[in-house]
């Protein structure tokens, strides 16, 4: 086997030399000589609360890199905490992304285990590993235990809002509302609603990039270790068997991933983060493949926000091999695992242990589910609401606008007694898409106003250029494309106008004339928020990110340039 990293390390010239000094410090000298470099790239960080725990997963991965004989390095790459991070972790998914993927390129690694949990790290990691192209290997870091307050489960973010707006509406007092503070985190792990991160551990496992029955491990479980163990191992034979993310990762791979996305109930985000990975692999993936694959999946994990359980539950109830049985059907057999066999022979012994939490195929959560993309006058190149977590009653609705021009304009007005809003009206909210934040931030479930909630309204329809968090709800229409800082008619809606969004005919329009449309000019605050001076990689960002119908990933990030280094360093 002829292993990139031989390029290093291999020969008796001063370069070899040097290359394999400065890293014996105890290793012995056949660490060098036909032993895979297994790179562990581990956001574990404080600042990322959700990964904190992830140096003692890689400690069991370098035992089953050992095993296998291959030499395992801890390589620290950028993590990315969603709750700490502003103005939006998202603003440096891409920055994590590249940063990791010239740490790879620039190393002696032949192949790489990529550590990740909280939602933007094992997005970040797959498209770096996309881009350089090395036998690459997921494992997630796990959701954390449940917590309770008051007798009752708490759902990580579902239940922040829930409580929040019970607060709003005057139902909980703010004493008891910080006193479910402590109780919220329960142990180490990300969240344990199927947000976001339980999304893409879900998804990592559909696509094939993680050892099969991993994804949904709790996070303090010890069979999160031993699974651990065996993706050390399996990275060591990936390379052996040069087993790439190019060669895993084909088209059916990410219908297999939009499948497992429709049928737990997943994340909105996972839409620009798979769209991001794909661009990175140059595999042929469109907005409306989430609609034409995922829709006619039924939701058969009943988990919050959509349904009623937490992460713990989905894994002592079969976990997602037991979901992906009873759809084995709607699955594409072609797609493979890092393994090397095809997703669906891992599905023969995957029972269905408690079916309230995984429904059969004959009682699913919700009949259709998936992600429905919306086109029409307001958003040309597309915009997705999640049917599931909507209201059935607003999946078709004609409503006036009511324009926020900011977040900052929204929390400033929304309280207002004096705002001129009914439950009917459409709340739109614009500045919040890749270029106009900047960074997509998940702003687009805004808050209802007060007065409607002491009427007792619990949903309206909300339009927006930004994303939504995974662990929200509601009928919110998001990923508007293009958003308003780059010219998209969002820029151009004006309280009062009627907005139509009818699910069904998958349609989200202005009803406002051509004519009068091309007589308006974009709203300021909008021009001028895209306007603001930048310095660093936010000014590269600003310049470079796509729209989200595409991944919102910079332009000279898209594609991969594989791992080939031609010129020495010395
Ligand atoms: Fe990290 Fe939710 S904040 S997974």
């Amino acid at each position: 086997m002829k292993l990139r990293s031989a390029q290093w390390y291999a020969g008796q010239d001063r370069n070899a030399y040097i290359h394999r000094a400065w890293m014996r410090r105890g290793v012995p000298a056949d660490a060098f000589t036909g032993r895979p470099q297994i790179a562990i790239a581990n956001t574990a960080s404080d600042l990322a609360p959700c990964n904190a725990h992830l140096n003692e997963v890689a400690a069991s991965v370098r035992n089953g890199v050992y095993e296998a004989g291959g030499i395992p390095l801890d390589v620290p790459v950028v993590s990315l905490g969603e709750t700490q991070m502003r103005p939006t972790a998202m603003l440096w998914r891409n920055m994590a992304a590249m940063a990791t993927e010239e740490m790879l390129r620039a190393n002696p690694v032949d192949g790489v285990v990529l550590l990740g949990g909280c939602d933007k790290t094992i997005p970040s990691l797959l498209m770096a590993a996309s881009s350089v192209d090395l036998p690459a290997v997921v494992m997630p870091g796990g959701p954390m235990l449940t917590g309770t307050f008051r007798g009752k489960p708490l759902g990580c973010g579902t239940d922040v809002w829930r409580l929040s707006e019970e607060v709003r509406a005057g139902t909980l007092s703010n004493e008891e509302f910080t006193r479910s503070e402590s109780a919220m985190i329960r142990s180490r792990g990300h969240c344990n609603t199927m947000g976001t991160a339980s999304t893409m551990a879900v998804v990592a496992e559909a696509l094939g990039t993680t050892l099969p029955g991993t994804a949904g491990t709790p996070a303090p479980d010890s069979r999160l270790l031993e699974a651990a163990h065996r993706t050390g191992r399996l990275a060591v034979e990936m390379v052996s068997a040069d087993r790439r993310p190019s060669t895993v990762l084909t088209k059916a791979s990410f219908h297999n991933a939009i499948v497992a996305l429709a049928a737990v109930g997943g994340s909105t985000n996972a839409v620009v983060h798979l769209l991001a990975i794909a661009g990175r692999l140059g595999v042929d993936l469109t907005l409306d493949d989430f609609d034409r694959i995922g829709s006619r999946v039924p939701v058969l994990a009943d988990l919050l926000p959509a349904g009623r359980f937490l992460m713990d539950d989905l894994y002592r109830a079969g976990g997602l091999l037991a979901v992906l049985r009873e759809v084995r059907d709607l699955l594409d057999p072609e797609g493979l695992t890092v393994d090397g066999t095809p997703l669906v022979d891992h599905l023969d012994d995957a029972p269905i242990w408690d079916p309230e939490v995984i429904r059969s195929r004959q009682k699913p959560l919700v009949a259709e589910g998936g992600i429905a993309v919306l086109r029409g006058s307001l958003a040309p190149r597309g915009a997705v609401v999640k049917p599931a977590a909507a209201s059935p009653h607003l999946l078709r609705h004609r409503g006036r606008a009511v324009v926020f021009d900011s977040i900052e304009d929204f929390h400033a007005r929304v309280d207002d007694p004096d705002l001129d809003i009914d439950a009917d009206s459409v709340m739109v909210l614009r500045g919040c898409g890749p270029k106009g934040y900047p960074g997509m931030p998940e702003v687009s479930n805004m808050p209802l106003p007060r007065k409607l909630l002491e009427q007792g309204v619990r949903d309206m329809v909300r339009v927006c250029d930004g994303r939504m968090s995974g662990t929200a709800y509601g009928t919110v229409v998001l990923h508007v494309a293009p958003e308003a800082a780059a010219g998209g008619p969002l820029a151009l809606v004006r309280t009062g106008d009627v907005i139509s969004l009818d699910v069904d005919a998958r349609r989200l329009d202005l009803e406002v004339s051509a004519e009068e449309l091309a007589r308006r000019t974009p709203s300021r605050a909008t021009v001028d928020g895209y306007a603001a001076p930048r310095r660093g990689w936010e000014r590269l960002y600003v310049d470079h990110v796509q729209q989200a119908d595409t991944g919102a990933d910079l332009d000279f990030l898209t594609g991969s340039s594989g791992s080939e280094v031609s010129r020495e360093s010395h």
